[in-house]
């Protein structure tokens, strides 16, 4: 079954958002794996988001995903990379669909509420720098056979 870690940020969790996001999830029939609150050091920022390493905002981007706590999650089910993604909306938030996260709660995309891996290999990469295997947890969800 398909993985992918997805982050409420600093800014959604200041907002309270973190229930409502993590409902949207729940609700649309995947299954929560491993979930904490955590602040994030600057050297795992900076790991995290090493491929943006030379992108004018990357140090704008470290500073504010270390601002505050964040809610690491990973969420397992079918196609939920791509999924999550599309739940999640585009980046920058203007260009976001109604009904998407950023694009019913976020405004500019220095504050864009929710991180998403963009595939199987980030989902590998990203749930390995967040959560060691014993903190992820293997169960059956009744509901699972109707989805
Ligand atoms: S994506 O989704 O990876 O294709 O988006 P991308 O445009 O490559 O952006 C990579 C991450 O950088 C964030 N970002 C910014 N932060 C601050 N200021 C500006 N201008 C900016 N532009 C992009 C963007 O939200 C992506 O972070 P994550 O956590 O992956 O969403």
């Amino acid at each position: 079954m398909e993985r992918t870690f997805l982050m409420v940020k600093p800014d959604g969790v200041q907002r309270g958002l973190i229930g409502e996001i993590t409902a949207r999830f729940e609700k649309k029939g995947f299954k929560l794996a491993g979930a904490k609150l955590m602040n994030i050091s600057e050297d795992l920022a900076k790991e995290h988001y090493g491929e943006h390493k030379d992108r004018p905002f990357f140090g704008e981007l470290v500073e504010f995903i270390t601002s505050g706590p964040v809610f690491a999650m990973v969420w397992e089910g079918k196609d939920v990379i791509a999924t999550a993604r599309f739940m999640m909306g585009k980046t920058n938030p203007a260009e976001a669909a109604p009904g998407t996260i950023r694009g019913d709660y976020a405004v500019q995309v220095s504050n864009n509420i929710i991180h998403g891996s963009d595939s199987p290999e980030s989902a590998v990469r990203e749930i390995g720098l967040f959560f060691k295997e014993e903190e992820l947890v293997a169960y059956e969800k009744s509901v699972a056979a109707w989805i």
